[in-house]
């Protein structure tokens, strides 16, 4: 049962008992089709290392087809669809509309969960399935917000698209990326895309208008090998060590600025040690009288565009890995915070997007709240669109929700479900309806 549906009957209260039946029985049904429509989704495997990719396009096809929308199938890359799904405003010329979402899910610990992570099940009206959260809601309740839509006679203005595309959860390398770079989605000319935000344990949606950017890291130590009972200088593991204090140091003060409420998380430089390689392997473990001549580190570092990437760069070649302490460094992947043009890269949350006051006004109309917009702290399908210079916002509306995103027992609550429908209405009309000129949106896009 949703807000709206509330709301009717309150009004009916006057009427006759029958008819408030018939409504409260109307929207329980309405209901209940909404959210069997989504643990159909839900229910499909899509977890890496095999998503079951055509299933879900054949769904996602399906209720294409219902709701009357253009459909076009895209194999950039085969056997991994991505679909485009269109419905045409009445003034083409304007630019569109992207609502993007990913179909791929992240592998589960079948064990691990109270629930089977692939039967959707309802359990005090929470809906436990891997992609509840992320993001497999967010696609449907696009659809669903346009099923209400299209049932209120409402016509878009501008033409809306709805990408559902693979492999996010592995790069989006064969997916958002070549969706971005290909001359269908120059055709559209898309104005603004949304795509996941994050889910928010409180009242307040959380929208995001940039990411942060990985720079994996090794640092690799030499020194002089020796008897494990000598003490001298400048062993590689010595030489690491620094490194690892210096790294810590660093660590600290970022962590320091979240905890003390000065930055929030996406705003800081994370970093994070996740392997250690060093010593002389034996047969029941490592040789333990002997010092290793090599040692070696990883880190996952994310950079948020408000950072200076360069001079975290100079820390990593004088602080990190200098050589004058006889290390070396390579990065295993290192995505840049800037364009082309030397900016950073982030969609404008200030008055001169208006994308942007749209979007709080619909959320505001729908009677929700949001926060102070952030810095999404991991990598979305997002920053392949805004590199093109399209304005990106990160929203899963999920409030008072647990973060359970890649957990176990990941669950989304029914009725926040379909509360985010709404939303999505609010919001695409907002959208779909606005006359904001063409020009506007280049200017929005020169300034980025
Ligand atoms: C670096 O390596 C050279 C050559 O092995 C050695 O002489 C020097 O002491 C090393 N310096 C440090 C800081 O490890
Ligand atoms: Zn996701």
């Amino acid at each position: 049962m949703n807000v709206g549906c509330w709301r009717r009957i309150e009004s009916l209260m006057a009427m006759s008992y029958f008819f408030i039946f018939f409504v409260f029985f109307t929207c329980t049904v309405a209901d209940d089709s909404i959210v069997s429509r989504f643990q159909e989704y839900l229910k499909i495997n899509t977890a890496h290392p095999s998503p079951n990719y055509h299933e879900a396009a054949n769904f996602i096809l399906s209720q294409a087809k219902s709701l009357s929308l253009e459909t076009q199938t895209i194999e950039f890359v085969k056997n991994k669809p991505l679909i485009l799904l269109k419905w045409s405003g009445k003034n083409p010329n304007l630019p569109s509309i992207l609502l993007n979402s990913h179909t791929d899910v992240v592998p589960v610990e079948p064990h691990k969960w109270s629930h089977p992570p692939f039967e959707a099940t309802i359990d005090q009206g929470n809906i436990y399935a891997r992609g509840s959260q992320d993001m497999k809601c967010v696609g449907l309740q696009y659809l669903e917000a346009i099923r209400r839509l299209k049932a209120s006679n409402f016509e878009p203005l501008r033409t809306i698209y709805i990408s559902f595309v693979p492999d996010e959860e592995i790069g989006g390398h064969d997916g958002a990326e070549k969706f971005a770079s290909s001359n269908i989605f120059d055709e559209m000319n898309v104005g603004i895309m949304l795509d996941e935000g994050l889910a928010s344990p409180d009242d307040n949606y959380r929208l995001f208008y940039a990411e942060r950017c990985p720079m994996w890291l090794v640092i690799k130590a030499t020194g002089a090998p020796g008897h494990g009972a000598k003490l001298y200088d400048n062993t590689a593991m010595e030489n690491l060590f620094k490194s690892i204090e210096s790294v810590r140091r660093f660590r600290a003060s970022q962590l320091d600025l979240v905890k003390a409420g000065v930055k929030s998380e996406g705003e800081v430089v994370s970093v994070n040690m996740v392997f250690l390689k060093a010593g002389t392997p034996s047969p029941t473990g490592f040789v333990m009288n002997l010092q290793p001549s090599e040692a070696q580190a990883g880190f996952d570092i994310r950079v948020p565009p408000v950072a200076d990437q360069a001079s975290l760069e100079r820390r990593i070649a004088e602080e990190w890995a200098p050589a004058s302490r006889n290390m070396t460094y390579e990065f295993k992947q290192k995505v840049s915070v800037y364009d082309k043009n030397g900016k950073p890269i982030l969609t404008a949350h200030d008055g001169s997007n208006p994308w942007w006051a749209l979007l709080e006004g619909a959320i505001h109309k729908a009677n929700r709240k949001f926060g102070k917009p952030e810095i999404f702290p991991a990598s979305t399908d997002a920053r392949y669109f805004r590199l093109k210079g399209v304005p990106a916002i990160g929203f899963s509306p999920m409030a008072n929700t647990p973060i359970l995103l890649h957990d176990h027992n990941e669950f989304l609550n029914k009725e926040e479900y379909l509360k985010g429908i709404e939303v999505y209405e609010h919001i695409l009309k907002a959208f779909a309806s606005s006359h904001v000129e063409t020009k506007k949106d280049e200017a929005i896009r020169d300034e980025l």
